[in-house]
């Protein structure tokens, strides 16, 4: 057999560092994953034990319910007005990164390349894969934007698809939407834009590719991080409506469905912003306790202009990005994610996930104090 070997998965090459960081004294403190702590709105909760949201078969496409409240709230966020067929649910936004390629692959099948941003979220790589398409990091400009003036005519003509996203995991970045928004459509590639921490925004008003166009356009959303709805496995998926349909018809033979009963909540989220409000502060106040904590510990590193992460640049003296991940969780208990993770330019940066309640971070700097 001669099929796709799979890499291991990325957080799993942690595991070892986690274990010996769980027998500090005062126990892990785990920054790596980026999976939120705080409690999801207590409204949500009612809705879900509701035995009639459950007995039937949840619409794949999204309840008339679900589609009404993310499309109001996608209006009040971006002020963009989404029609029937431009807006669909998606089982979390994992999925639809993994699938995306796969699927637009049997819509075009004469192109084979996926591009995504230099440092990234490790799905649009995995996804680019399984689809077959050669998957290609676009390099990044000095101020961390993705640098579409790099991208050689080669790949631009066999591209099948672009991934941006903004504000960027690991490095917090914003990107130019609207010179996405351009570029692909001068090179007529499709354009996904995954917007799932816009809500975390912190330096500007939150932006959606959308804003600038819908024709091969498409923005990705997640009740996930939003919300702290990780584990209901929601978000949804808009933009251009031949793009739209296609995806949501192929979603529909496939089985892909979000639960009736997280649809119900998933609504009842979007209707509301003011739990959104509290988090954006928590994570703006969790980041700025953290650029001091790690810039003791002799990092590099500013607060983000959005996101949940702080993108670190280790001390000199240690070799990479995994000796100071090692010393960190062996010596002190604490356990970031190794910069290359997210790609080969990361090797001398950690990502810090602001992911612990407030006094836990606080912490922090009491534990790190014998680092010299
Ligand atoms: C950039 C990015 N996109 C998508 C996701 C997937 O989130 P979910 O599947 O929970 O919607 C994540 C999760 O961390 C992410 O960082």
């Amino acid at each position: 057999m001669d099929g796709l070997l799979l890499p291991e998965y990325p957080y799993a090459r942690l595991n070892e560092l986690k274990a010996e960081a769980s027998l500090y004294k005062g126990g892990l403190v785990d920054l790596s994953i980026g999976t939120p702590c705080d409690s999801a709105p207590s409204f949500i909760g009612d809705h879900l034990a509701k035995l009639e949201l459950i007995r039937g078969y949840p619409p794949s496409l999204g309840t008339a319910e679900f589609l009404n409240s993310a499309r109001g709230w996608f209006a009040r966020a971006f002020g963009v007005e989404l029609g029937d067929n431009e807006l669909a649910a998606c089982v979390g936004t994992k999925e639809m990164v993994a699938s995306l390629p796969h699927f637009l692959r049997l819509r075009n099948p004469e192109k084979d390349t996926v591009l995504f941003p230099g440092l990234s979220y490790p799905t649009y790589e995995m996804g680019a894969i399984f689809a077959g398409c050669r998957p290609v990091r676009v390099n990044a400009t000095a101020d961390h934007r993705m640098d579409f003036e790099s991208i050689s005519r080669e790949d631009i003509e066999r591209a099948l698809l672009i991934w941006i996203n903004s504000p960027g995991n690991p490095v917090g970045q914003l990107e130019k939407l609207d010179e996405a928004y351009e570029w692909a459509s001068t090179n007529n590639v499709v354009v996904a834009s995954d917007e799932c921490y816009s809500p975390f925004t912190y330096s500007k008003s939150p932006a959606s590719i959308l804003q600038f166009g819908r024709t091969n356009a498409l923005a990705v959303h997640s009740l996930s991080k939003r919300s702290n709805l990780a584990g209901a496995r929601v978000g949804f998926y808009c933009g251009d409506s031949d793009l739209v349909s296609y995806l949501s018809l192929l979603r529909m033979h496939s089985g892909l469905m979000v639960a009736g009963p997280i649809q119900k909540a998933a609504s009842l989220a979007y209707e509301d912003e003011s739990h959104v409000n509290i988090q954006r502060d928590r994570y703006r106040d969790r980041l700025a306790n953290l650029v001091e904590s790690f810039g003791k510990l002799g990092c590099q590193a500013n607060l983000p202009d959005g996101g949940l992460y702080v993108w670190a640049e280790i001390p000199s003296e240690f070799p990479n990005s995994w000796a100071f991940v090692a010393r960190l969780a062996r010596e002190f208990g604490v356990l970031v994610s190794p910069g290359d993770l997210y790609g080969p330019l990361g090797a001398r940066y950690v990502r810090v996930a602001a992911v612990q309640p407030d006094e836990v971070i606080e912490s922090i700097s009491g534990r790190i104090e014998s680092w010299a």
